[in-house]
């Protein structure tokens, strides 16, 4: 991690690095050092990390990247499942609130425009002992092409809000506002709006496509609505509905 500055940006404590390898691993060794939340914003990250142990790409630029610390409040421990979609909505939000755009969530958080991918978002808890200490939220955001690898080598098809015809000028801002909006949602975490507006927002409903359990076999699901917990609904080809804990969608064949 280089030497950073601290900046504030809607009442979060931002940690602005010129470059390090992930604002993941970075969040995740300054959580016992700094008390409270804070956030950490790479300006290159070189190493990203991405779910299942995949590899994030981004360049300068090209992508917004960068981590939020949360210390969950008594009321948010019942409800840890939801901050994975946290980051997802409130992207939604910004999306459609700033630029009338309408985004999707392709189940459990990857932020999709036009049924490409333009977002990934890792969650991550750091463990004291025995004891879940904080949790935190890393957010790439593809903001042009050149953000991600040859579309060919990618699990999932990219696009990029360059594509979706958002110029991003002023990153600051953009982190600002989807900040703000993270705040806002982050109050109704636990409420059944929360599900409701991640049901309204869930990709590829009464579509068929191929999902990996993980540790298991890939199958045709159709997702259709999301559970209190977090988990998916999602109907097989035989018609029996069946709730999904961990998975992933592969595009539509
Ligand atoms: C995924 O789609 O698999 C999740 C990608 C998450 C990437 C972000 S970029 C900022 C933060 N730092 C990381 O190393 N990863 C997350």
């Amino acid at each position: 991690m280089s030497k950073g500055e601290w900046i504030s940006l809607s009442d979060w404590r931002v940690l602005k690095l010129a470059e390090t390898a992930s604002t993941n691993t970075d969040a995740k060794e300054l959580a016992d050092q700094i008390a409270g939340e804070f956030a950490v914003w790479a300006i290159k990250q070189n190493a990203g990390r991405g779910r299942e142990d995949r590899q994030w790409q981004s360049n300068p630029k090209s992508s917004l990247t960068f981590s939020l610390l949360f210390r969950p409040n008594p009321d948010e421990l019942k409800h840890l499942s939801r901050f994975t979609a946290l980051g997802a909505l409130s992207l939604v939000d910004l999306l459609k609130d700033e630029y009338q755009i309408k985004a999707q969530i392709k189940w459990p958080n990857d932020v999709l425009i036009d049924g490409k991918k333009i977002s990934g978002i890792l969650l991550e808890a750091v463990w004291s002992g025995s004891e879940q200490e904080a949790l935190v939220l890393g957010i790439g955001i593809n903001l042009k092409n050149s953000a991600f690898a040859n579309e060919n080598e990618l699990r999932f098809p990219a696009s990029s809000l360059e594509t979706a015809g958002v110029v991003v000028e002023d990153l600051p801002k953009l982190l600002e506002k989807l900040m703000e909006k993270i705040n806002m949602r982050r109050k109704f975490l636990g409420s059944q709006k929360f599900i409701d507006d991640w049901i309204a927002s869930l990709a590829f409903k009464g579509e068929f496509l191929p999902i990996k359990q993980y540790q298991g076999k890939t199958e045709m699901l159709c997702p259709e609505s999301i559970n209190v917990d977090g988990s998916l609904n999602a109907r097989d080809q035989a018609g029996n509905l069946r709730i999904i804990q961990s998975a992933e969608f592969s595009a539509p064949l």
